[in-house]
């Protein structure tokens, strides 16, 4: 059975709940939620856990044979010609803080093409979806990108790997590079949701690097169907094989931004590259 976009949003919406229901909203008075880190600064909580074994369940279920590869779990070998990209929570260390800003990402790809995206924020009760080909929405409704053209009065976002503190390619050159020439860059701390903000117009570009699949794969989808300019950072189409770097915007923000990214910056281009 090939899954709809309605079944894609159906997912997204019930992970959500779960999320939501987990969800510590005064960290100050609740006890915080259990967390388990993977790294310095990367963590994992008990409910990206839940979500994800809620929604790899039901795919196995609904869809089976398809390949599914998870955040928490890895890959779940299936038929090559069917691949779901799941991010249970994407935002944790918000999730973890009590901070509301983190969603669901979900994407369905055919024969090495995503062809569907759903990222459900389901604090603000927004469901970003994108069929290729057919467009991107926001609750039902089209979505596209802003059409402002000027870097000096866009507002950016971006975001910083977890080994930042160790890894010199940690973006902090490119960060203050942008904050010096828009009128600022912002930094919500969920990828999906930085791409679903460019579709809709909120945000006029995104750049981050060192990301993983199931980050982009959706919200990449949506931008690009919202009529974003959606590469890697050397402008290539591959943005989601690993170490996965994007670069999201309006066609003439993305090469002012490309351009950028790349200018009087030849030391470090390298880091720009695949590793
Ligand atoms: P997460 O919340 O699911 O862990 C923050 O900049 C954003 O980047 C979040 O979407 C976070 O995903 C993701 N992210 C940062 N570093 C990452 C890494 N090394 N691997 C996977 N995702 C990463
Ligand atoms: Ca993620």
């Amino acid at each position: 059975m090939t899954p709809t976009l309605s079944d894609v949003e159906s997912l997204a919406r019930q992970a959500g709940d779960i999320l939501r229901a987990g969800f510590v909203r005064r960290p100050g008075i609740e006890t915080r939620l259990q967390v388990h880190y993977k790294g310095a600064v990367d963590l994992v909580t008990e409910m990206d856990h839940r979500s994800e074994q809620f929604l790899v369940e039901e795919i196995k279920r609904r869809f089976p044979g398809n390949s599914i590869l998870t955040e928490e779990s890895g890959n779940h070998a299936g038929d090559a010609c069917c691949l779901w990209y799941i991010d249970p929570l994407d935002g944790t260390v918000n999730y973890a803080h009590g901070v509301p800003i983190f969603v669901v990402s979900i994407a369905y790809a055919e024969g090495g093409s995503v062809r569907l995206g759903v990222v459900y924020d389901p604090m603000q009760d927004e469901c970003f979806s994108a069929e290729r080909g057919h467009g991107a929405w926001l609750n039902g409704m089209p979505i596209q990108v802003a059409q402002a053209d000027d870097l000096d009065g866009s507002l950016l976002v971006t975001g910083f790997p977890y080994d930042v503190r160790t890894n010199p390619q940690n973006n902090l050159d490119h960060y203050a590079r942008f904050a010096l020439v828009s009128q600022g860059v912002r930094r919500l701390g969920a990828a999906a949701l930085d791409l679903c903000y460019v579709a809709n117009g909120r945000f006029d570009g995104y750049w981050e690097l060192r990301l993983k699949p199931w980050d982009l794969a959706a919200g990449g989808l949506i931008a690009a169907e919202a009529g974003a300019t959606v590469t890697d950072l050397n402008g290539g189409l591959e943005y989601l094989d690993m170490p996965c770097t994007i670069l999201a915007a309006n066609a003439p923000l993305h090469a002012q931004m490309l351009a950028l990214l790349h200018s009087g910056f030849e030391a470090s281009s390298s880091e720009l590259s695949k590793e």
